[in-house]
């Protein structure tokens, strides 16, 4: 854990640097407090939580974490965040959920509830507890958006097959702008980390770090993902817990239109970006294309308006893609007027006070999602068919909403591939053998982190 990242950041509230009161250091992580003027924020294996009220996704009081915290009770505190408040339909047994008749189910519910959900309860943090050390990505996602948790697979499937999406391949590719040399940068909405990993292999000296307000997602982040990077657990709506200038790159991706204090979210990342610095923010749903709209979503020249007067660029995600795929860096020489994205799914804005970053960038040496650590993409699975030299392999998608919400992944992910058993013997060795470069243009091939789980096959 980067202790120098605690020192740097400073209250919202009071502006205060913290004095950090830490009472555990052990294979959980940081366990502790941050004193400020106005309030002591608790710190839960790695993670500050500078939030005041409820801590999403589990709802727990803060002020019930920092009790624990100064109990010592540490693994009970790291419980609480991580349990998710769980629907009514999922805390009731299955015996339960068969019984159609209104009048009957009310009265079984009266009389019984409170023992289903305790019983739903003490389930769920056994599970969980079997997993702080060893439960992969998959075991988590499956554990926390699965039947018995939040019951929404198409959150797990994201997730999970997140690596190969347009929309992360994209945002990687405007993330790319930050350069490669080092640099500090912000990551709005990390969610559970995949662009920080990536952004970690392609630029290893940079000082990355993710601010959300989903504990669960940062947990993922901190202790599987991306551990490399530092994590804040705060409300975006809010001003964020960081210094003036302190980044050289700041991104948001997938999450600004679902915000609902844009104005103080723009404000706030300009705040933090250094002179030089570049904003980035990507896969912006817009009220243009109203078929994929969110209900907060804006026309895309009145997310401009929330950057006062800074030069810019809009551009469509499909056109970044379509370059990416070719091993293209972004073309960010011209911008686009908002009716030209009518057609367009998803915009990106790009936001600089140094108009030199707006040219063509040079193509790619090096795939942004290929850097390093190689595995099977896990939406590939085993199929039957080749020789002994030979792996078969055959793209299998978790879902048909999957499929619609990624339609551009058909333009890039090969249906079949027969992967030479030679190629994964070179790459597991660390060695760029022949016929490598196909497969990890194809995405047949990415970087991931190990521990991810699941059908996920190591190369
Ligand atoms: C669709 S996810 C995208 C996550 C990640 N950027 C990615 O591309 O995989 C949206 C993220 O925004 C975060 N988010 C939404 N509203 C927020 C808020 N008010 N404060 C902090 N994070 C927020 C969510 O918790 C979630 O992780």
């Amino acid at each position: 854990m980067d202790m120098t990242f605690l020192q740097d950041l400073v209250c919202p509230c009071c502006g205060a640097k913290f004095i950090l009161d830490i009472r555990e250091n052990a294979d959980l992580g940081i366990f502790g407090l941050m004193v400020c003027h106005c309030d002591q924020y608790p710190i839960v294996a790695d993670i500050p939580i500078i939030i005041k009220g409820k801590i999403e996704p589990s709802a727990t009081p803060v002020e019930l974490i920092r009790r624990l915290i100064k109990d010592n009770e540490f693994v009970e505190a790291l419980l609480h965040v991580l349990l998710p408040s769980p629907g009514r339909s999922v805390v009731l047994p299955r015996w339960r959920r068969m019984i159609k008749l209104k009048p009957v189910q009310s009265l079984i519910d009266r009389i019984f509830y409170r023992r289903f959900a305790e019983l739903w309860r003490r389930k769920s943090r056994s599970r969980l507890r079997s997993m702080f050390r060893a439960g992969s990505v998959h075991d988590l996602l499956t554990w926390h958006f699965g039947e018995d948790g939040t019951n929404n697979k198409n959150h797990q499937d994201y997730f999970y097959y997140r690596f190969s999406q347009p929309r992360h391949l994209q945002a990687l590719a405007l993330a790319t702008l930050f350069g490669r040399d080092g640099g500090q940068i912000l990551d709005v909405g990390c969610g559970a980390g995949h662009l920080l990993f990536n952004l970690r292999c392609w630029n290893p000296t940079a000082r990355i770090i993710g601010i959300d307000n989903n504990y669960f997602l940062l947990y993922l982040a901190r202790h599987r993902i991306a551990p490399d990077a530092s994590y804040v657990c705060a409300d975006l709506e809010n001003r964020m817990p960081f210094p003036n200038q302190a980044f050289s790159g700041v991104l948001a991706v997938n999450c600004f239109h679902f915000l609902m204090n844009k104005l103080t979210c723009a404000s706030e990342m300009q705040r933090v970006l250094g002179t030089q610095g570049v904003i980035v923010l990507a896969a912006l749903r817009h009220s243009l294309y109203p078929a994929l709209t969110h209900n907060r979503a804006m026309r895309p020249e009145h997310y401009v308006e929330l950057f006062s007067g800074m030069p810019y660029r809009l551009l469509a995600d499909r056109v970044v893609l379509q370059r990416y795929i070719r091993k293209l860096a972004p073309d960010i020489a011209v911008t686009h007027g908002a009716m030209d994205f009518t057609q367009e799914p998803f915009v990106s804005l790009v936001v600089c006070r140094d108009e030199k970053v707006f040219r063509e960038h040079a193509p790619f040496t090096q795939w942004p999602h290929g850097v390093r650590h190689q595995s099977i993409n896990p939406l590939f699975v085993p199929d039957n068919g080749a020789g002994e030299d030979c792996l078969r392999l055959r793209r299998k998608f978790p879902s048909e909403f999957y499929v619609e919400e990624n339609r551009e992944i058909l333009q890039y992910l090969p249906d079949k591939v027969d992967v030479p058993r030679s190629v994964l013997a070179d790459n597991a060795a660390g060695k760029d053998g022949a016929g490598l470069e196909k497969l990890v243009a194809d995405c047949v091939l990415l970087d991931m982190p190990s521990a991810y789980g699941g059908q996920s096959m190591t190369s």
